[in-house]
């Protein structure tokens, strides 16, 4: 399924990669990817610090993840035989934790400022980056100017940011964004943008990145109610997949710039991810169940 597909990617990414020990992550996005940023953001209405979250995680208790058990991001790690690296807001600026990288993701984020205005607060792609360009600031402050160009030259950067940008964004009639853009120019902004953060990435010295794709997104619960008979949306599922063809010819695009200086890859988790929605049983999965908490 999609972890696995991640996960091969990821390794392929790492072919040249310093023997997996001392590798160093930083890991952006939202939700899928969040290990507690938002606990630390005081007016977030993005949390997920309460149950049933954490039920099958180590402890059995809420912990920011937005899921009952790990995220993408902890089985990668695992498999990597590298720790998931802790919540960029958790780490003190001051100690040795940041040298061994950092997750900046946060539910509800999006690659366009406004995604998720309606969460208060979340830690957008832009903001993210932002406290990336501190994290390296830190780091070269311990440990000198070049060390740190090679840390951050020598970690990967795990990205996966755009769905709230549907979700949360353009698929949402009343937000400004869903009634000023057709799909075309929407998805224009958020390739034009993107490219941009990228760009700032490789500034600020990634050269290893890793982009993970959108799943389908016309299948999940808040997308199916919207159809009579709790159907997937096709046309949701479209655009998804126009994003993530643009996101793979801007990708191709960028390396062609940076080769071989940087190498970015492109995880494309969507028919593994539709895979496991259409054929539960063939992955293990008899019974979903759904919480509600009211
Ligand atoms: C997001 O906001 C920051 C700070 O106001 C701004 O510099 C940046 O250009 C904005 N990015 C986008 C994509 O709108």
């Amino acid at each position: 399924m999609g972890i696995n597909f991640a996960v091969v990617i990821l390794i392929i990414a790492l072919t040249n990669a310093p023997s997996s020990a001392s590798l160093v992550t930083f890991i952006f996005g939202d939700s899928l990817a969040e290990v507690g940023n938002n606990n630390y953001l005081k007016l977030s209405l993005a949390k997920s610090n309460f149950p049933f979250y954490g039920i099958d995680f180590a402890g059995g208790k809420a912990t920011g993840r937005f899921t009952n058990g790990r995220t993408v991001g902890d089985i990668i790690s695992a498999k990597l035989g590298i720790p998931s690296p802790p919540s960029y807001l958790s780490i003190s600026e001051d100690g040795d934790a940041l040298l061994k990288g950092a997750n900046y993701a946060s539910g509800g984020a999006g690659i366009l400022n406004e995604t998720g205005l309606y969460f208060i607060q979340t830690l957008s792609f832009h903001e993210q980056i932002n406290k990336f360009q501190r994290t390296k600031e830190s780091i070269k402050a311990k440990i000198g100017e070049g060390e740190a160009n090679k840390l951050c030259n020598e970690a990967v950067y795990i990205i996966g940011i755009g769905s709230n940008d549907y979700v949360n964004n353009f698929l949402q009639p009343y937000l400004a964004d869903a009634s000023q853009y057709t799909h075309d120019e929407f998805v224009e902004l958020l390739i034009s943008t993107l490219g941009k953060q990228l760009t700032r990435l490789y500034q600020l010295g990634a050269r290893r990145m890793v982009f993970h794709g959108l799943g389908p997104l016309g299948c999940i619960p808040a997308q199916r109610a919207k159809s009579s008979k709790g159907e997937c949306l096709s046309q949701v599922n479209l655009w998804v997949q126009q994003f993530n063809s643009k996101v793979e010819k801007l990708i191709v695009n960028l390396n062609s710039h940076y080769y071989p200086s940087a190498q970015i890859k492109f995880a494309d988790t969507y028919p593994a991810v539709l895979d496991l929605i259409e054929k539960p049983t063939a992955y293990g999965m008899i019974t979903i169940i759904l919480y509600y908490k009211f």
